[in-house]
């Protein structure tokens, strides 16, 4: 299953240009995804109104904000709030701040208001071996304690999301970026045990989004008959 990241180029912050590139890649690859991730690029374009438009264009489609919360617990609750106002049905945390005072008041508050917290465990750029990788043990264990729904694990190492996989079992989803303009194929992170590819420019820089999911989507199938054949 597909996600697709909506992060506009900086020549897009005009609104009206915004939501024209919004709805376009929206319209055309709505009938092939599970949903579309929003973040920080799209925020700072189009402000508040631009999460609400993707709601809205999104209708029955998972919306989920990667806004990567780091910061107390309290103020990360209070981003749930807002988000939960705008019609947000997930969010992405970092796991780094840890349990006490952070990700037991960001979960509880995710859990009050209905929005499904994954957290990074692993990033797909070369520096996530520096200061990420080698507690990824520990942000295992903090994800099964606070019953996460879901998890972030690079596309571009396979071996990380079937560790991710072995280690948390089957009732995690796994959320697997990369694919693309970082290099993994489509399929692939499928075939190593996540759920969902997040899927970026290879979609939203094509000049035609609509021929390139459905190639993506015939890829993917071919890919996971392969490996589970
Ligand atoms: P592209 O254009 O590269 O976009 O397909 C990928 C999207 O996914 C995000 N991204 C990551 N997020 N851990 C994350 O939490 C990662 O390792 C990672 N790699 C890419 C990126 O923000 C973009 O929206």
């Amino acid at each position: 299953m597909i996600i697709i990241a909506l992060d506009p180029d900086k020549d897009l912050g005009e609104e009206e240009k915004l939501h024209n590139w919004l709805k376009n890649i929206i319209d055309a690859t709505k009938e092939y995804v599970y949903g579309y991730k929003i973040g920080l690029p799209l925020l700072l374009a189009g402000g508040p109104a631009s999460f609400r438009y993707v709601r809205s264009l999104a209708r029955d489609k998972f919306v989920v904000a990667d806004l990567k919360l780091a910061d107390i617990g309290d103020v990360m609750a209070l981003s749930i709030d807002y988000l939960d106002e705008l019609g947000i049905d997930g969010v992405i945390a970092h796991v780094f701040t840890g349990y006490e005072d952070a990700l037991d008041k960001l979960s509880e508050r995710a859990r009050e208001r209905g929005l499904r917290l994954i957290l990074v465990v692993s990033m797909s750029h070369r520096g996530s071996r520096e200061f990420i990788d080698p507690y990824l043990n520990n942000y295992l264990s903090i994800v099964k304690k606070i019953g996460a729904w879901g998890v972030v694990a690079p596309a571009t190492r396979p071996e990380i999301i079937r560790l991710v996989r072995r280690e948390l079992g089957g009732d995690v989803k796994i959320l697997a970026p990369g694919i693309g303009v970082q290099g993994a194929s489509p399929g692939s992170a499928l075939c190593a045990g996540a759920d969902y590819e997040i899927i970026g420019r290879l979609v939203t820089k094509a000049h035609d989004p609509r021929k390139v999911i459905i190639e993506i989507v015939k890829m993917i199938e071919e890919s996971v008959a392969r490996c589970r054949s």
